[in-house]
């Protein structure tokens, strides 16, 4: 956890449960989200190869968290289909006419995964970029996997990604730095993401805080303010949640490329993927 932390009360919202709801944010972020993630790569040949591996040509994924659609392009361009689900309805409504050409090969639901009942069952489900990092707390954790282990056929996997604090602090904790400059299509003008992490003092949670700014020239023309909360989960806590959800197989992996996790040395690791199998009983 980085140097400085974000003590309580700061905000009107905080006791947790009322900041911790990122579906708001998220409602806020779809105008912009693409301008600054869309071409966020690092994933998608990690997830196009465990969706080769594992489902016949024209399988289905079930994507959480699939937000305005920036990997289920992939899987749908390689020829897959994907259900993917979202609480927020601005994010898939951008990710519905993004993907609307691949017809019925892209089918949205508007759930909240902790909630999730869909008719299909899957060989794979994916949560990429940390989507599982805003289930925030062992009752949301539990419940969405348990969801996610109901939707898989026997044998099926899960798969998913995650950095928490513990496993890479932010190198920006607690300072605000400008992450990104990006021409907006819609008004020609340059936006600016600036954005800090902290650490909440008392609890396993980090606050991303985002000023997006349009810009005229150095005028800031407009400013919207985000605020998305993560929970930097213990590994150990982590595994007997999806333990208690019935995954009985789990493959922890250290990165993208494929690494085994260390788990004497978590600082070999990029990243957290847990691989998670659903028993054939
Ligand atoms: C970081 S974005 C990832 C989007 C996309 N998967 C990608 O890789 O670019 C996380 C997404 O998860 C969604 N989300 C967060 N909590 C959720 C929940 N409990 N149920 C459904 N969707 C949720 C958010 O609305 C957001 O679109």
């Amino acid at each position: 956890m980085g140097t400085h932390v974000h003590s309580q009360p700061m905000d009107l919202d905080w006791p947790p449960r009322a900041l911790l709801s990122p579906l708001g944010e998220y409602e806020r972020w779809a105008p912009v989200y693409d301008l600054f993630y869309y071409d966020v790569g690092d994933d998608v040949a990690f997830y196009l190869d465990r969706a080769a591996a594992a489902l016949p040509a024209g399988g289905a994924v079930l994507e959480l968290g699939s937000g305005t659609g920036r990997l289920a392009e992939h899987l749908l361009r390689a020829g897959h289909t994907v259900v993917g689900c979202d609480a927020s309805a601005s994010m898939l409504a951008r990710a519905d006419s993004r993907l609307a050409r691949f017809g019925d090969r892209w089918q949205a639901a508007h759930v909240d995964v902790r909630e999730l009942r869909l008719p299909q069952r899957f060989e794979l489900a994916v949560a990429p970029y940390g989507m599982v990092a805003h289930l925030l707390t062992d009752a949301d954790r539990l419940a969405a996997f348990r969801a996610v282990h109901d939707h898989l056929a026997p044998g099926g996997q899960f798969v998913f990604d995650d950095r928490p604090a513990w496993l890479a602090d932010p190198a920006d904790s607690g300072v605000w730095q400008v992450v990104k400059t990006v021409t907006d299509p819609d008004t020609g003008l340059l936006v600016r993401q600036t954005t800090n992490f902290m650490g909440v003092a008392d609890g396993p949670y980090t606050v991303k805080y985002d000023a997006v700014d349009w810009l005229d020239g150095d005028r800031v023309t407009r400013r919207e303010m985000m605020r998305v909360v993560f929970r930097d989960i213990a590994l150990a806590d982590e595994l007997a949640l999806l333990r208690a959800a019935g995954f009985d197989q789990i493959e922890a992996l250290g990165g993208f490329d494929g690494r085994p996790f260390d788990f004497d040395d978590p600082s070999r690791a990029a990243r957290l993927i847990l691989c998670c199998r659903r028993g054939h009983g």
